[in-house]
């Protein structure tokens, strides 16, 4: 059985005040699930948030990783701070990483080895642009994100391993992945790390445009274990309606 996960990234988004009415707000409303639950703020709030969210029964995930654990790496954040601050997850490899800073794919299969090295959840984002889905090409991309960062790479138990799929396209847009679309995408994935990894047991998130009133037709089909959620993740009441769904 894999348990189904709702995982919070709030990107560059949530200040002190918000982060400290999130939680309660959120634990003040009914809790509801057998689900695992992680949130990912900022770098500057993980102290404030991890302990507020334990209290919540709430994981604490950063949302990258720098692939040593401390030394001469000016802005850079190792795996010593995020221990330090009780940080269990890393979200590697996310689109905006991708795209916006152009984070190499030799980066982030180092970061997937290291996040697994120092025994933290990795929760490995893949997905394609819309012109690559146009173009036909969206099984190859994934494909290539995914070998790339785990053929002969993945030392970790199989839970211990997410992946999150997130369609450039759905991100932030409002345009949800149909329930087909995710799940031709997710049962691809699927059959991908189980054939070439043993990796069937792996939970796989789908991430874009995830809201209370969409969340059932995904988190029901067979090869969707949860969600990835950005926007909808960033208030209490929204954030536990997509947890008790
Ligand atoms: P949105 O839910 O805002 O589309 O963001 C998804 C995402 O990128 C989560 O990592």
């Amino acid at each position: 059985m894999r348990r189904e996960i709702i995982a919070g990234n709030w990107k560059m988004n949530n200040l002190t005040s918000e982060v400290e009415t999130f939680f309660k707000d959120f634990g003040a409303l009914s809790a509801d699930t057998k689900r695992q639950v992680i949130v990912a703020p900022a770098y500057p709030y993980l102290k404030t948030a991890g302990e507020l969210a334990r209290e919540c029964g709430i994981e604490l995930a950063a949302q990258d990783l720098y692939p040593q654990p401390e030394g001469a790496f000016t802005g850079m954040i190792g795996s010593k701070m995020l221990k330090d601050l009780g940080v269990s997850a890393v979200i590697i490899g996310h689109s905006e990483r991708r795209h916006i800073l152009h984070e190499p794919l030799d980066l982030i299969r180092e970061k997937v080895r290291f996040a697994q090295e120092e025994g933290f959840h990795l929760i490995f984002c893949v997905g394609e642009t819309l012109e690559e889905r146009q173009s036909g090409e969206m099984l190859n991309v994934l494909t290539t994100q995914i070998t790339s960062a785990f053929d002969n790479n993945l030392t970790a138990a199989p839970e211990m391993v997410t992946i999150a799929y997130e369609p450039v396209w759905a991100i932030g847009t409002g345009v949800v992945a149909t329930p087909e679309q995710a799940e031709e995408m997710h049962s691809f994935i699927r059959k991908l790390i189980t054939e070439k990894y043993g990796y069937g047991d792996s939970r796989i998130l789908y991430g874009g445009s995830v809201k209370p009133n969409n969340i059932n037709g995904l988190i029901s089909l067979e090869d969707i274990d949860g969600a990835l959620v950005g926007g909808a993740s960033l208030k209490a009441e929204s954030f536990r309606a997509l947890v008790n769904a």
